[in-house]
């Protein structure tokens, strides 16, 4: 299995020039034969950054949208167009609430396409919301139940209807769970459900108890202390061999990772390659 961050906010040493950081997140997966684009970035530069890297999107069997914000979604358009050819777009209806967000300033941050426009340029949408096998041994996991209690949505984070705001349960939320012979492989795209509800559910989901690697997003750069505190209390318990965080992980959060969990964390810049 091998998984290759196209795009993320920040770019590594030693891996070829030229390539683009973005906020914004997109993976690159092979495993057994299949070839799966993860999250698309925020503006479509994964695409030269794919050539760059020498994948080629055109081979993708599906392209899988972890949520509908714009920093995993904005790219969608344009790897479309390089696709083009019809292709499955695996996603949570909600991908296209109106999600916004209160701070810093005031803002629609969900995706920036109207689906038919997207459906126009050859997106065959596969709506998921419950555990879905996308792949012999690849797992979509559907809506993730939220059983922590230090692990809480972003309060800046709301959904617009009409006049009102209401808080928003981002249940479009998904990760991806890669059974390997090393234990499950769990590919977070902001993990706004919580990264240790993610893993319990991917537990539950695949009958898999070993965590090998958690890879992306973590989003806990802007979770509390106590949250940062209990999360990584938990994954030492889970004994995980690699964390490979990124995106809105954060530099602090990054290196308290690193300080705990020493040589087993690496942060999965643009680039970066991970061999399972
Ligand atoms: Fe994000
Ligand atoms: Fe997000």
């Amino acid at each position: 299995m091998k998984i290759t961050v196209l795009i993320e906010n920040s770019v590594g040493v030693l891996i070829p020039q030229g390539l683009a950081g973005e906020h914004g997140l997109s993976v690159w997966i092979e495993h057994e034969g299949h070839k799966i684009l993860f999250d698309t970035g925020q503006t479509g530069k994964v695409v030269e950054n794919a050539l760059r890297l020498g994948v080629n999107l055109k081979e993708a069997e599906a392209i899988v949208l972890s949520h509908g914000h714009y920093d995993h979604t904005g790219g969608l358009k344009a790897v479309l167009e390089f696709i083009n050819k019809p292709i499955p777009v695996y996603a949570h209806p909600d991908i296209f609430s109106l999600h916004c967000v209160s701070s810093p300033v005031d803002r629609y941050i969900g995706i920036p396409f109207r689906k038919e426009e997207l459906e126009g340029l050859g997106a065959n949408f596969k709506w998921i919301k419950k555990p879905t096998e996308i792949f012999p041994g690849i797992w979509l996991s559907g809506e993730i139940p939220r059983k922590t209690t230090f692990e809480k949505i972003d309060e800046s984070m709301y959904i617009k209807e009409g006049d009102k705001k209401l808080p928003d349960p981002i249940l479009d939320d998904m990760s991806l769970f890669i059974k390997t012979p090393k234990g499950l492989v769990v590919i977070l795209g902001c993990a706004h459900s919580g990264v240790i509800n993610i893993i319990e559910h991917a537990k539950e989901v695949t009958g898999e108890e070993k965590i090998f690697a958690v890879i992306g997003g973590t989003h806990l750069g802007p979770a509390s202390s106590k949250q940062l505190e209990e999360t990584l209390i938990r994954l030492a318990q889970m004994e995980v061999s690699l964390i490979a965080a990124n995106h809105c992980t954060g530099l602090s959060v990054a290196s308290k990772f690193r300080e705990i969990f020493g040589s087993k964390f690496r942060f999965a810049t643009t680039g970066e390659i991970i061999s399972v």
